[in-house]
């Protein structure tokens, strides 16, 4: 007997939390897991929104045949392709053979690409305004493409209000007792929701804003994401919290200071532009060994601050093999609407600071405080200066934005 909490109205959250999976798509570390979360519709018809990873699929089949009770299951919902709500359908499948799989004209294909033996005639296509009726309950659709493939869309149940957004609106981090947003602190789902927001759906900030507008109008009681918390209480509060990463713009005062440092020079120069940081009177300040914590953890924090500091020793004439995949993905991404200050250490040839130098140059939306420091060898007096400079330059930038 598992615990199914009910949503409302005959819909219930069957989802699965994961506490074994070690990396989310292969590189993202889960040290909190994660959920996939999945909703069944009683009704008429019986339906099911979304599927799950296939490591959880027997337990997510053992919560559907529970909720039928002896019935057929009508119709799953694939919103989105992406393994982690797909690759548990082919065991729902095997289950439930005559199952009706719903999805978009693009949604096929992909299950197809997947799954060769896909049955093909279990599929109904709907598209954009469609109307699935189960009897009470009736489901129509939105396509909100590169959130975050591009067969990604929402489904919307018309007369509970409820959006099934997928992974719009989701988070890292399995639900551990709670599953609505009022039955929580917050602060940390908060955190891991931005980590997963920076890391998966960050590239795609223009696509989330046009999915924020084309869903604006909705009345919506209820989001019930593929990920994370189900909203109920404060839907206002996720949404402008998207909206905001989706800006790229930071939620808060401070600076993320993150460093690749081979000998100790590099983060010794690290600790006195935090140091001074502090001094000129910013409480919030990061620092991070890049070879130490993990780039998705540090691109979150970046997401979060204001300025970004960032330091590299030299290394074969370029950046420090531990900096460079974050240079890559914030460039990727985009990143704007920072302060950047650089700094590093070299011993004959440089290259560290020149490679980050390069970096900043490439972004259009970022602006570099200060004058970037390469030190050779230990810093000395005189580079302490120079660095401590960089941090009165952030540190004025950020105090003259305060309200
Ligand atoms: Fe949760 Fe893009 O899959």
């Amino acid at each position: 007997m598992y615990f199914c909490t009910e949503i409302a109205n005959g819909i219930t959250w069957i989802g699965v939390n994961d506490r074994k999976t070690e990396r989310f798509e292969n590189y993202i570390p889960l040290p909190y897991g994660v959920t996939y979360n999945s909703y069944f519709i009683d009704d008429e018809k019986t339906c099911v929104i979304d599927a799950v990873e296939l490591g959880s699929a027997s337990t997510f089949l053992d919560k559907i045949v529970e909720c039928l009770d002896g019935r057929k299951l009508d119709y799953i919902v694939i919103n989105h392709v992406e393994p982690d709500h797909s690759s548990g359908l082919k065991e729902v499948i095997r289950t439930l053979p005559t199952v009706k799989i719903v999805g978009n004209a693009k949604t096929l294909g992909m299950l197809q690409a997947f799954s060769p033996d896909f049955p093909v005639e279990n599929f109904v296509t709907i598209k954009e305004g469609d109307i699935l009726e189960l009897g009470n309950h009736k489901l129509t659709f939105a396509m909100i493409p590169m959130v975050h493939w591009p067969e990604s869309m929402v489904t919307y149940d018309l007369t509970d209000k409820i959006l099934f957004s997928n992974d719009a609106f989701g988070s890292f981090g399995a639900l551990d007792g709670g599953i609505f947003d009022d039955q929580v602190n917050f602060e940390f789902y908060q955190s891991e929701m931005r980590r997963y927001y920076s890391n998966i759906v960050g590239k795609y900030g223009p696509q989330v804003l046009n999915a924020i507008k084309k869903l604006g109008g909705l009345e919506i009681k209820f989001i019930c994401p593929s990920h994370g918390l189900i909203w109920r209480k404060d839907i206002a509060k996720v949404v402008s919290l998207y909206e905001t990463w989706a800006k790229l713009e930071p939620e808060t005062e401070g600076v993320v200071i993150v460093y690749g440092s081979m000998y100790g020079n590099t983060a010794k120069m690290a600790e006195i532009i935090g140091r001074k940081l502090n001094c000129c009177g910013i409480k919030e300040v990061k620092i991070y060994d890049a070879s130490k914590t993990d780039l998705s953890f540090i691109i979150s924090e970046i997401w979060k601050y204001k300025g970004l500091i960032i330091g590299s020793c030299a290394h074969n004439n370029s950046v420090y093999p531990k900096i460079q995949p974050l240079l890559h993905k914030l460039e990727n991404y985009g990143l704007k609407n920072r302060y950047v200050g650089i700094f590093g250490s070299m011993m004959w040839s440089g290259g560290g600071v020149r490679g980050i130098q390069c970096f900043a140059d490439a972004l259009k939306g970022v602006e570099v405080v200060g004058e970037a420091v390469e030190v050779k060898g230990t810093p000395k007096a005189e580079d302490v200066i120079r660095l401590e400079a960089i941090a009165e330059e952030m540190a004025a930038k950020l105090i003259a934005e305060r309200i």
